[in-house]
């Protein structure tokens, strides 16, 4: 798995605000879909692309555009549909699927209860929004569900990470072409599986508790 752990002032800054308790949900959401815009620049820096000839005022040239089949972008439900904004502005070509996975409480292992992919996935590359990166449960499960569908490159996007959720993940996808984009490396899980320092339950501070 290749880790790439955004280093921006930019990004460290408005990670900051977004740590902050008194930080309220409008300020918390519109931060989201910022950082996630500025973390999409770097996860979209191996997007197939393919030759294009265009006319400008000037001259005939070449350029380039999205390759087909689309990238599709995939939230996990709650917390990674507030990712999902900043990431279609800077690939408004994108498709859109939706994975929702839940803890099962008696095995503890995560499970799908909600889906709506494309059925073959082969040859497109997939981008995967969580914004929290903890024990790596659901994001390792989201990942497997793809690669089953015949994905052949899944790039994970998350706001924060701990090291608890990377270690899990790279076990998990060993042998699978997996990218991991964070915007920081926290510290450490705590005894309830928050990040830490974190920024608390991702979902809440987006949506409010329910
Ligand atoms: N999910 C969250 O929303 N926050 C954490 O700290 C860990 C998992």
């Amino acid at each position: 798995m290749r880790i790439h752990v955004a280093d921006h002032p930019l990004i460290t800054h408005k990670l900051t605000v977004l740590r902050d308790a008194t930080t309220p949900s409008p300020t918390f959401r519109a931060l989201t879909e910022e950082l996630v815009t500025l973390l999409a620049y770097e996860a979209t820096r191996s997007v197939r692309v393919t030759p294009i000839d265009i006319v400008t005022p000037v001259t005939a040239t070449t350029g380039v555009t999205i390759a087909e089949p689309r990238p599709l972008v995939v939230p996990i439900l709650r917390a990674g549909l507030g990712m999902l904004e900043g990431m279609t502005k800077l690939l408004p070509s994108a498709e859109v699927g939706f994975l929702g996975m839940v803890r099962n409480e008696e095995t503890l292992e995560p499970t799908t209860y909600a889906e709506r992919l494309p059925d073959d996935l082969s040859s497109r590359q997939c981008f995967v929004l969580d914004p929290m990166l903890a024990t790596g449960g659901s994001m390792a499960a989201a990942i497997e569900f793809l690669f089953r569908r015949g994905a052949t490159d899944v790039t994970a996007i998350c706001l924060l990470g701990a090291p608890e959720g990377v270690e899990a993940l790279e076990k998990a996808t060993e042998g699978r072409d997996v990218t991991l984009v964070l915007g920081a490396l926290d510290e450490k899980l705590n005894e309830k599986g928050y990040i830490v320092p974190g920024l608390g339950d991702a979902g809440d501070r987006l949506y409010g508790a329910v």
